[in-house]
């Protein structure tokens, strides 16, 4: 009876244990199969990931290429704003942190900049960005070949007939002079631009005949003195031309012909030894002075016999820091006086011109009376801030940056140049950068003024 009941129960768990074997088989498959099936799932699952990843790096490509697209067209049409408004572009270049800057939380770096848009450039100070933006911005990596390409086409116009005007803005050991006057085995803009106008000149002889001439000049406490002259003590004076049509030319100053690179260097040697350099403590080698190379340009076109002259001012400012930083007293207290005090004329000037004021107050200091004509509606102007990229110099380089920024929208108007012919002075305005004194011109003529002495360095 016993027996039978267990036989009976047996019976009974015999389709469990059916089902318990299967689902363990079932298990145990899946169990195997599972490696295989997770490996499937995530190849899966990694494949559209890519797929996503790869969309979203398409799309972003495509958005980034017509952003620098748009960015490009946007420059372009600023360009092209800017040659037409006459606005004095303005460019900026960080010089590398160097071993005066120290070491320490003053020698940190506060400047950085956009990838996409070289004009753009930010300050860091007290935790705060603050952007600015300039026509071109110089990483500290540029070189000086680097620079003058973006400042040549300006300085070749002046074989056209315009007066051109570049100035090194900034604070005390910014770079302004190695922007300028760089080294002997690595020349900077005045070198530079010498050497272009010479190639220039000689490319165009078939048809052109060329007379270029140099004199250095410096302005120190408001007297100008001559850097290429027998008597470097005497302070010279900036004189109204006589025939009224409100030339200037400072009689007494030196200018020396060039004719080739050994001219050339003569020349910027003998100016370089005069040139006064003092000791603050801001800048063992600091220039306390304003120092000048004047290039004047005379052409004539052999065919037609049209002349022309063009000035070109290329000009190293003394530094724009302000007096209780450089620690001055005395005579040095002075310098720092008469510097800040022709810096913020030039600043008045661009005031008034920026707010097309009907004066203009050049003759407040020798630097803007002598700088009037590539300062004025007929002139062509270019500021190159030199901006210093650590902590101790960050609000010096603040304050460039923000009269970089006022500078910017100062409109002088479609430069012209003026041409003699006939014995007539003519005026020509122009919309182009450098037109060529060979292509056709368009170029609509302002006024004719009566024969008149053209305006020059050197007695009238
Ligand atoms: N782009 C640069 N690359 C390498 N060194 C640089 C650069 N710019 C400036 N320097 C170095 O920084 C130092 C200061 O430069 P510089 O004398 O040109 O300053 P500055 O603005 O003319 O000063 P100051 O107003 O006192 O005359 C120099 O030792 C110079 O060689
Ligand atoms: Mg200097």
């Amino acid at each position: 009876m016993m027996v039978s009941g267990v036989r009976q129960n047996l019976l009974m768990l015999q389709p469990a244990l059916r089902t318990l074997t299967h689902d363990y088989n079932t298990l145990k498959r899946q169990v195997r199969d599972f490696p295989g099936l997770l490996y499937e799932t995530m190849r899966e699952a990694r494949d559209e990931f890519s797929q996503v990843v790869k969309h979203v790096q398409d799309t972003n490509a495509e958005l980034l290429s017509k952003y620098r697209r748009e960015l490009y067209l946007r420059k372009e049409c600023h360009n092209q704003l800017v040659r037409l408004r006459g606005n004095i572009r303005v460019l900026a270049r960080v010089r590398p942190i160097t071993s005066e800057d120290g070491i320490g939380a003053g020698a940190q770096n506060v400047i950085t900049f956009d990838q996409d848009d070289d004009g753009i450039l930010h300050v860091t100070h007290k935790g705060k960005m603050q952007t600015f933006e300039l026509d071109k911005v110089f990483p500290p990596g540029t070189t000086q070949d680097e620079v003058f390409e973006e400042v040549s086409p300006l300085i070749t116009s002046c074989l056209d007939g315009y007066n051109i005007c570049l100035l090194a803005y900034g604070q005390t050991g910014s770079g302004k002079t190695y922007s300028m006057e760089g080294t002997v085995a690595n020349p900077g803009i005045n070198q530079r631009a010498l050497r272009l106008l010479l190639s220039e000149v000689s490319e165009r002889s078939s048809s052109w005949e060329h007379h270029l001439s140099v004199s250095m000049a410096e302005i120190y406490n408001e007297t100008l003195r001559d850097l290429l002259g027998s008597d470097y003590h005497s302070s010279l004076d900036i004189k109204m031309a006589p025939g009224g049509a409100g030339e200037l030319y400072v009689p007494g100053l030196t200018q020396r012909s060039v004719r080739n690179m050994s001219d050339i260097n003569k020349v910027l040697e003998l100016g370089r030894r005069q040139r006064a350099t003092e000791c603050t403590n801001l800048n063992a080698h600091s220039s306390r002075s304003h120092a000048l190379l004047i290039l004047t340009v005379k052409g004539r076109e052999t065919s037609t016999g049209i002349c022309t002259t063009g000035k070109l001012y290329l000009v190293d400012l003394a530094g724009s820091e302000r007096v209780s930083r450089s620690g001055a007293a005395g005579e040095r207290l002075r310098e720092a006086q008469c510097i800040n005090r022709s810096l913020s004329a030039l600043g008045d000037v661009f005031s008034a011109l920026r707010s097309q004021q009907a004066h203009v107050p050049y003759r407040n200091s020798k630097l803007t009376y002598l700088l009037q004509e590539a300062l004025s509606r007929d002139g062509k102007a270019l500021l190159l801030l030199q901006v210093s990229p650590v902590e101790q110099n960050v609000n010096e380089s603040l304050c460039s940056l923000r009269f970089g920024d006022r500078v910017r929208s100062v409109e002088l108007g479609i430069p012209s140049r003026k041409i003699e012919q006939a014995g007539a002075t003519v005026t020509e305005s122009s919309e182009s950068e450098s037109p060529s004194p060979r292509g056709t011109r368009t170029t609509s003529v302002r006024k004719k003024l009566p024969a008149s002495v053209r305006q020059r360095i050197g007695p009238p």
